[in-house]
């Protein structure tokens, strides 16, 4: 399969699952336990139907959002996610690149294998930092600062990985940062020699964001989940959400957030938007779908705090359901990371513009003019 070839998400997963060591892609590709909450994630869409309206003046649309006060030029953000040099060496670059060309959020993981102070540099349009809550209160202290003194546009503070997801994937193939050519995952990672020889022989594979205070992750190997289990701090609580708020004191975004009380909490803490997500089905298996929660948190705090549907997202329809149902935007990881390892940038700028396209040609077939148009009207769940 070649990259004109792919024309949607599904079309970059199997040319990704081609192109990686088993270990890597299933690692993207994983979620926990029976993986019950990642296939709803996207399920929940087909359960909600779309009635259009016509004859309603489409020739010029805006598909523009405000998010956390930046506008983006397309209601669909893309999420941070970690260890992005390993899908491909081009890594957070290629991704920040093609974020900045459409103008859309992006964000860099706490385990982003490319520096704040370079994400920094590299990206005038809005950036988020994704925030893990280490034990180690230097390196939070020192996460914040940094941000700060890069100028990033939010910190993202993520609150559903208390501990770690069962991810039976990665148990099985061993996978860990930096990976480790066990006899097991050896045949794989030599049946894969491009992936390989980009692996040893480019940049050395690092954690930057955190290897000023850890060496897990980055020159020594663990499983995510041991990572979780033994770095993260499992006391975290509403009180820490708040006073990392404070030292921030800037666009904070919760992320992770389910419920209703939760979404209420989020505001009372001064929190500027939620990312009401599951994390991709990679942390609490039979986690409700985050478009089925969207409906019941938008009618409790909508408009008191930006809402983005996270999660599931494959299609510019998905998008649209997510939008009237009463997010403000929607974001994914999956969406754009099949298409990095599949492809590098040129991957990721070809999913941006179909699902681009998507949106476009699918507001236009509903009716609409603006994302602000799209209301619960427009659906119908089966
Ligand atoms: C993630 N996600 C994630 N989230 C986060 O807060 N910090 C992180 O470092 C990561 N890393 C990560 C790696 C990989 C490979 C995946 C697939 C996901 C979760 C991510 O931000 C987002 O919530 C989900 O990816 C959304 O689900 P979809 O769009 O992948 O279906
Ligand atoms: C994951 C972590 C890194 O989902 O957020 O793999």
């Amino acid at each position: 399969m070649r990259l004109d070839n792919c024309h949607n998400v599904d079309d970059f997963r199997r040319l990704a699952k081609a192109r990686l060591p088993s270990p890597v892609f299933h690692y993207i590709d994983g979620a926990a336990d029976d993986e019950v909450t990642k296939s709803r994630n996207s399920s929940a869409f087909d359960d909600c139907d779309l009635v259009p309206n016509v004859l309603a003046g489409v020739e010029d649309i805006d598909m523009s959002v405000t998010v956390m006060g930046k506008k983006i030029d397309l209601p669909l953000m893309l999420s941070p996610t970690a260890l992005q040099r390993l899908f491909h060496w081009q890594g957070e670059r290629a991704v920040a690149n093609v974020a900045q060309g459409a103008n859309t959020w992006f964000g860099i993981s706490s385990l982003a294998t490319v520096s704040i102070e370079e994400i920094g540099e590299r990206v005038r349009s809005p950036k988020m930092f994704q925030i893990y809550i280490h034990k180690d209160k230097g390196l939070n202290r020192s996460m914040v600062e940094r941000c700060k003194a890069a100028g990033f546009d939010a910190i993202a503070l993520t609150v559903d990985t208390i501990v770690a997801g069962n991810r039976e994937r990665c148990l099985r193939t061993g996978f860990t940062s930096p990976p480790r050519f066990t006899l097991a995952s050896l045949f794989s990672y030599a049946a894969h020699p491009g992936w390989t020889l980009n692996y040893l022989l480019r940049e050395k594979f690092a954690l930057p964001n955190l290897d000023t205070h850890v060496g897990e992750g980055s020159n020594i190997a663990v499983s995510v989940a041991d990572y979780f289990n033994t770095m993260l701090d499992r006391s975290m609580d509403w009180t820490m959400a708040e006073a990392i708020r404070a030292d921030w004191n800037g666009e904070f975004c919760l992320k992770g957030i389910m419920s209703v009380e939760d979404a209420k909490r989020a505001v009372d803490i001064g929190a500027t938007a939620i990312m009401v997500s599951n994390h991709g089905g990679r942390q609490l298996d039979g986690s409700r779908s985050p478009f089925d929660q969207i409906a019941e948190i938008a009618d409790a705090v909508g408009g008191q705090i930006d809402i983005i549907c996270d999660g599931g997202v494959r299609r510019g329809t998905h998008v649209l359901k997510a939008l009237a149902a009463g997010a403000t935007a929607c974001s994914g990881g999956r969406l754009y990371l099949y298409a990095l390892a599949a492809a590098g940038e040129a991957g990721v700028a070809r999913i941006v513009q179909k699902l681009t396209e998507e949106i476009e040609r699918d507001m236009r077939l509903m009716g609409v003019r603006s994302p602000s148009e799209l209301d619960r009207s427009m659906l119908r769940w089966r």
